[in-house]
């Protein structure tokens, strides 16, 4: 911000000859600062005391969004989205309730869970502090005064017509009832109105609660420890891993053949050689390396993935890892956020881009490396085909106007500054 305001005042011409002039420069940055600073701190103190205060506070309004469902990627969309429509009304978002289970059309067996059980609710509030708020139900002081809102589903339900509806919400926000209960079908997974970046903010305000993020630790470890056994690496050196998102079980090997039909392309599904072969390809690629494989359970009874890897690379899965027990302890839903930031923290990530899971380990790794920098890529999908017969490098293109490539899939894989 200060060095764009220097730019700003040598474009208007002022020249800092003298020493007068620079002195009278000197006093106009440091008035400039401090009625910049002044109000915002200003601000800040009075968003602390909104979020710090409980009931009794007349103008805290709230939204309230129904349980969150489906896999752990498409309820971190759908979470977000709840955030970016309480942020869109100018509301505190209600502490919503994940699924611990991946069912979503069995009502009775959605198994919620809340949200603080899975990521820091404090954590959340801080890092997201001026752009959107969590509230707990403690915090309401009417709790009949509640407007419920109908959300509508189908195709004749339009983007167009769910944005009318909540600009519509918007107009008499302020005087309307202390709590907007949304309800509906699934009412945040499939309406975008956000773009890429909107989102990005939210994700980066998740952090997983610690006893999460200790399995994570104890998996990652795990990898270590096996990969310095055949690395010339020193003991003590960080041994660096690559994580593949192998999707090749039954189901999705259907679902990926029926969108290749529906959307008349050939490059959706991936075989394991396909995989396999493509990961050996990586440019420059140090070997021997170790290869985390991110795989459903279901694959794991043969141990044949292990097979058909090129020298130099050492796959590993749970099983192999002796981590089956970590992963078992837990819902389907923490077992997914471990294997999430497993792959996050992989020196390497190949994932398919057409997989949820995959697309937003790599909107997040885009963003923790900065922004889009084809010449740092350190994501591939290896579902397209790459220079010398690699995966195609990946980074997500921070300037979409909408997540739809990130939710849906896209063969377009490349960022634009
Ligand atoms: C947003 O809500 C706060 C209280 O929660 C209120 O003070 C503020 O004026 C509102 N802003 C807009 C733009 O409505
Ligand atoms: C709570 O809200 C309802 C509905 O708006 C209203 O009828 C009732 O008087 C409110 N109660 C209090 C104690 O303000
Ligand atoms: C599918 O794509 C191929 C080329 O990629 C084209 O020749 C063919 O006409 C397309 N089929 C349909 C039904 O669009
Ligand atoms: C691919 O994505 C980039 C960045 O989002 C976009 O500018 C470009 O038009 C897309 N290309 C195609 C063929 O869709």
């Amino acid at each position: 911000m200060d060095l764009s305001k220097l730019n700003h005042f040598r474009f208007f011409g002022l020249r800092l000859t003298s020493l007068i002039s620079k002195t009278i420069f000197l006093i106009v940055i440091a008035f400039i600062i401090r009625t910049l600073f002044l109000p915002k701190s200003f601000e800040f103190g009075i968003e602390q005391g909104l979020s710090g205060l409980k009931s009794g506070n007349p103008q805290m309004k709230f939204l309230e969004v129904p349980q969150i469902v489906w896999g752990l990627n498409n309820q971190k969309i759908a979470f977000a989205r709840a955030c970016l429509t309480a942020r869109l009304l100018n509301r505190t978002l209600l502490m919503p309730s994940l699924s611990a289970s991946l069912f979503y059309k069995e009502i009775d067996q959605l198994e919620p869970i809340s949200f603080d059980k899975v990521f820091q609710f404090e954590k959340f509030n801080s890092l997201c502090n001026g752009f959107v708020q969590l509230g707990r139900y403690s915090d309401l002081e009417n709790r009949s005064d509640i407007v419920t809102v109908q959300k509508g589903s189908g195709r004749r339900w339009t983007i167009e017509r769910d944005l009318d509806q909540l600009n519509e919400l918007n107009k008499d926000a302020n005087d309307g009832s202390e709590t907007i209960r949304i309800v509906g079908k699934n009412p945040f997974l499939w309406q975008d109105h956000w773009p890429v970046t909107d989102y990005a903010k939210v994700f980066e305000c998740l952090v997983l609660v610690d006893e999460i993020s200790k399995e994570a630790d104890k998996v990652v470890a795990k990898i270590r420890e096996l990969g310095s056994g055949s690395n010339v690496v020193s003991s003590n050196a960080r041994v660096p891993y690559v994580a593949v998102h192998m999707r090749i079980e039954k189901d999705w090997m259907i679902h990926c053949k029926k969108r290749e039909q529906r959307s008349n392309v050939s490059d959706i599904c991936s075989s394991k050689d396909e995989i396999t072969t493509r990961v050996s390809k990586i440019p420059g690629l140090k070997t021997p390396m170790i290869v985390y494989v991110a795989v459903a359970d279901a694959l794991l009874e043969d141990g044949s993935i292990l097979n058909g890897w090129s020298h130099g690379l050492q796959p590993v899965e749970k099983k192999k890892l002796g981590v089956v027990e970590i992963y078992k302890k837990h819902p389907y839903l923490i077992q997914s956020a471990i294997d999430y930031e497993v792959c996050l923290r992989a020196d390497v990530f190949v994932g398919n881009s057409y997989s949820t899971f995959s697309s937003l380990l790599v909107l997040e790794r885009t963003v923790r490396m900065g922004g889009c920098r084809m010449d740092h890529v350190s994501s591939y999908a290896y579902n397209l085909k790459g220079e010398s017969g690699g995966p195609r490098p990946w980074m997500t293109s921070l300037s979409d106007s909408s997540l739809e490539a990130i939710s849906y899939g896209s063969n377009n894989i490349s960022c634009l500054d």
